[in-house]
């Protein structure tokens, strides 16, 4: 047990200290990653497909998938949030595998009154692992890139290119790390008020529908379930070092919660949070 996480610690001090670059997204069509999941009469297309848009109105959401499953890689989308009254609504983009102990690598955007802000939520695992922030720019007014880097040491939640948060693998310790399952990514947008906006209290105001969230990028850079994973495992390991003070600066300024620091859910502090302190 002991080794095994010297080990894992030495492969990420070693890709920490060579500097990995961040990986270039590559933009391409929607078709050549995604296709359509359901309400496809609510998904418009621009531009042979190099931008989408989203609808929410009163009668259904809609969303998208890969084609492919993935067992680690680098998925970056450029999304551009619900404008104007967005409360009530969540647009989310997430890694989900299938099986009955599922997966799940999430980003839920939670959206809010006309100036208000919106929420950004990540998740690890079913539910369990929120952390909540505010952003520091309005997510409405500009497309801006969300991505998840994924190996087998570390997930890594970006938002243009800053990390805002790293959840390490601590499997030695018994947390749920996702590891042997091959996930889809998915994108839906979707009508949650009954908890999205101040906990539910700000309900969607469908006389604002159609609700539109568009989308750019759909860059995929994953290690195919269906290829051999083990070449991949390994692949982007790090996150180069400088960004770390912007991971430090995110986490001290925006914070909003983390189940880390949640007494009432976890009486005792989760172990992965003991170990990487904030994080
Ligand atoms: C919406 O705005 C209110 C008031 O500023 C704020 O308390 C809340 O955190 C914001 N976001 C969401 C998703 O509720």
């Amino acid at each position: 047990m002991a080794s095994h996480h010297l080990c894992c610690m030495l492969l990420m001090l070693m890709s920490v200290a060579f500097g990995a670059a961040p990986r270039k997204s590559v933009d391409v069509p929607f078709g050549r990653n995604y296709v359509p999941t359901w309400a496809f009469d609510h998904i418009k297309y621009f531009n042979g497909g190099s931008e989408i848009q989203l609808y929410l109105d009163k009668y259904t959401g809609t969303g998208f998938q890969s084609k492919g499953s993935y067992l680690f890689g680098h998925f970056s989308i450029h999304i551009k949030m619900v404008p104007g009254d967005s409360a009530g609504t969540v647009t989310a983009f997430y890694l989900s595998s299938q099986s009955s102990e599922h997966d799940e690598i999430d980003f839920e955007f939670l959206g809010n009154r006309t100036g208000q802000p919106y929420i950004l939520q990540t998740n690890v695992g079913k539910g369990d692992r929120e952390q909540r922030i505010f952003l520091w720019f309005d997510p409405t007014q500009k497309y801006h890139t969300y991505s998840i880097l994924w190996n087998l040491y570390q997930i890594v939640f970006l938002v243009d290119d800053v990390p805002i948060r790293v959840f390490k693998n601590n499997r030695d310790l018994g947390v749920k790390f996702p590891f042997n399952q091959p996930m889809k990514l998915y994108s839906s947008l979707w009508n949650a008020d009954d908890w999205a906006t101040r906990g539910g209290q700000e309900k969607t105001d469908w006389s604002k529908a159609p609700f539109v969230a568009s989308y750019r990028g759909f860059h995929i850079d994953g290690c195919e379930a269906s290829v051999q994973a083990k070449f991949c495992d390994t692949q982007s390991k790090g996150v180069p070092r400088p960004r770390w003070r912007r991971l430090r600066w995110v986490r001290d300024k925006y914070t909003i919660y983390n189940y880390c620091n949640d007494r009432t859910r976890y009486p005792t502090t989760p172990l992965e949070c003991k170990r990487d302190r904030d994080i």
